[in-house]
């Protein structure tokens, strides 16, 4: 498909992050007339190496805070779009201290929204399938566009706040907005305290992975850059005012990828620890995203989870200098929690 939006100068932000991050390489490894602004305010879960390589004609990194209005003032007016990726992002973050959630997600979003409105620019707002709740384990449904929200965590409500307000900004203001909500990503750079490079790095680190509750629970797994790729298809095709849900096929449950890991890194398949569950942890998550392949000829490439997980393995592996800084402090929070 053609492209209906061609957006020269682009903010992401948050694109210091473990998803905002690829995106940016995505845009600047295949889009070459795009110049990326990345605003970001390397929170814990932000990274200027992230971006390392970039060439400085092709980046802008402008280290802000998304909630800073005069800010927004300077940088907004020179962007004909706005990809919205930063957030605080983690839900049991969300439950030790939901402040920040409230700030990020809902101000940053509300603030980010004014300023597209005040000079006419095109917004993309980046948002979870977990705005939806959850599925029973034996649901022959999956989530669809039409599913009511119901999120059950401050990380998912802050989402599905900020998701409410897009929609209203375009209604009401017409602003030229779309959303898109995916499933849980896994790729290179993701911050260890996420379940699966959390696994992968305990294993590097001699500690034994640990299993939330029975670990039955249910992710529908998706490999970061085709989340990336689906994003710029909605961002330069997509209707404006709708939702386009993304996901992969990817459902497997906890124990099953903690298996994977282990297997993948010579270690015998029960060598991990049960420990304390998630308060509220939904149960299943599970993404119909017919609407974005049929509307918008967006498809997958990564269809095989376990070879897209063993190249995780690998850049786990070989880049523990990227990671090991933020190990202990992030082990030590865990381990107070009985996690
Ligand atoms: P992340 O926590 O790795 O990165 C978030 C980035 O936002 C960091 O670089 C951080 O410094 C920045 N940030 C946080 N607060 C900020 C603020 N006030 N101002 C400016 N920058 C700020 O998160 P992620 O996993 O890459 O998720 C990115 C987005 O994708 C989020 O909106 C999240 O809700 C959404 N999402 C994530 C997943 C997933 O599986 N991780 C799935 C679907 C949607
Ligand atoms: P997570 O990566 O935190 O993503 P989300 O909560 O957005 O789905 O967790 C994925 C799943 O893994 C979730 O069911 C919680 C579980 N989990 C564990 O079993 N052990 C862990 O150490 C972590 C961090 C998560």
């Amino acid at each position: 498909m053609t492209e209906i939006f061609s957006p020269k100068n682009i903010i992401v932000t948050g694109g210091a992050g473990f998803i905002g991050s690829n995106f940016v390489h995505y845009v600047v490894n295949n889009h070459p007339g795009v110049h990326v602004t990345v605003l970001d305010a390397l929170t814990y879960a932000g990274n200027r190496e992230n971006l390392a390589g970039i060439p400085d004609d092709r980046l802008t990194f402008i280290h802000g805070n998304i909630c800073d209005a005069e800010l927004l003032d300077r940088i907004v007016p020179q962007a004909d779009a706005i990809v919205h990726y930063a957030a605080e992002s983690h839900n049991d973050n969300s439950i030790a201290d939901p402040e920040p959630f409230v700030k990020t997600n809902v101000e940053g979003t509300f603030r980010l929204l004014e300023a597209a409105r005040k000079y006419d620019v095109r917004f993309h707002h980046v948002s979870t399938d977990e705005v939806y709740g959850d599925l029973a384990l034996d649901d022959p449904h999956k989530f669809t566009e039409e599913t009511p929200y119901h999120p059950s965590s401050p990380y998912s409500s802050t989402k599905a706040s900020s998701d409410m307000m897009v929609r209203a900004w375009h209604r009401t203001f017409g602003l030229r907005t779309t959303i898109s909500n995916c499933s849980n990503n896994y790729g290179p750079y993701q911050h260890v305290e996420k379940f699966i490079p959390r696994q992968i790095t305990n294993v590097l680190e001699g500690i034994r992975p640990k299993l939330y509750g029975a670990g039955l629970n249910v992710r529908d797994w998706i490999h970061t850059e085709d989340h990336s790729r689906a994003v710029w298809t909605i961002l330069t095709q997509g209707r404006l005012g709708e939702t386009y849900l993304i996901g992969a096929n990817g459902e497997k449950n906890n124990i099953d990828v903690i298996e994977m890991i282990l297997s993948i890194m010579g270690k015998p398949s029960d060598d991990y620890d049960h420990v304390k569950d998630r308060p509220g942890h939904d149960r299943r998550y599970a993404i119909d995203s017919t609407k974005l392949q049929t509307e918008l000829g967006w498809k997958p490439l990564y269809t095989d989870f376990e070879s897209g997980l063993k190249k995780t393995v690998e850049w786990y592996t070989e880049h523990r200098a990227w990671w090991e800084p933020t190990k202990q402090a992030t082990e030590a929070k865990y381990k107070k929690q009985g996690q």
